[in-house]
């Protein structure tokens, strides 16, 4: 069989079948996180495809953490969102990329002046405006974060140019970050949060603060998150010097 290259990754066309074909039975949940992937034979009879791209697309998918394998056992949906940390990814991207719906609930989506703290964090002078959105960030209708989010209107000069996403809205406006320098510290969740992240008081959380800059060396974001501890790993690849 001819083989035939996606141009923008150069990767066989067979393969990124696959991993789409996969991603879309994990956001359907056809098959429920926790539970077993068909057989890697199962799997290239159905979709007509070699063992073998069947299984890179799988070591594929271990590797970016959507499936994870026990030894022995098989493989299994990933029942946690394993996110690596030196990306610097949306929210939306990343649920999207393991193929989940997100959606986000805003209690707050305004403009107003900067306090004496957001001017420190964002580099602004007093009387600048800002952004602020306070958001619930949902994966396939389940709350996974709580986030704060401050934006001076120099780069995000209307609140309801963010939809859902905020990198989204900065994208369009040529704002994207280049660059982040991000802060994750362990906390336990308090009676309000976790009311909003279902989970009992007291629970685990990871509280991320990520401030981000435009190529110019201007701070286009200062937020703050609340992730669900019991569903997040935040991984990173360590090398020597
Ligand atoms: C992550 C980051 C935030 C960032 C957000 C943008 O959650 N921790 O700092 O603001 O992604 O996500 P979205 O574009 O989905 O709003």
């Amino acid at each position: 069989r001819r083989i035939c290259h996606d141009p923008a990754t150069h990767q066989p066309l067979a393969y990124l079948r696959l991993r789409q074909a996969i991603r879309n039975i994990i956001g359907h949940r056809d098959i429920e996180p926790g539970q077993a992937l068909p057989s890697e034979r199962d799997l290239s009879q159905t979709l007509k495809l070699s063992r073998v791209t069947v299984r890179k697309a799988i070591a594929g998918l271990v590797e970016e953490g959507l499936l994870t394998q026990r030894h022995g056992a098989g493989t299994f949906i990933a029942e946690r969102i394993v996110k690596p940390m030196s990306r610097l990814t949306s929210f939306t991207e990343d649920l999207r990329e393991r193929g989940l719906s997100p959606r986000s609930e805003f209690f707050e989506r305004g403009i107003g002046e900067v306090t004496p703290e957001e001017s420190m964090a964002l580099n602004l002078s007093p009387g600048s405006l800002v952004v602020r959105l306070h958001r619930l960030r949902y994966g396939q209708d389940e709350p996974l974060a709580i986030e704060r989010s401050v934006v001076p209107a120099s780069v995000l000069p209307d609140p309801l140019l963010v939809h859902d996403s905020l990198y989204e809205a900065l994208e369009k406006l040529n704002a994207r970050p280049r660059r982040a320098l991000q802060r994750l510290r362990a906390v336990s969740l308090n009676a309000q949060q976790a009311r909003l992240l279902h989970v009992g008081v007291g629970s685990a959380g990871l509280n991320i603060e990520r401030r981000s800059f435009l190529d110019d060396g201007r701070v286009v974001e200062f937020t703050c998150s609340w992730y669900r501890g019991d569903i997040y790993d935040f991984v990173a690849e360590l090398q020597t010097d």
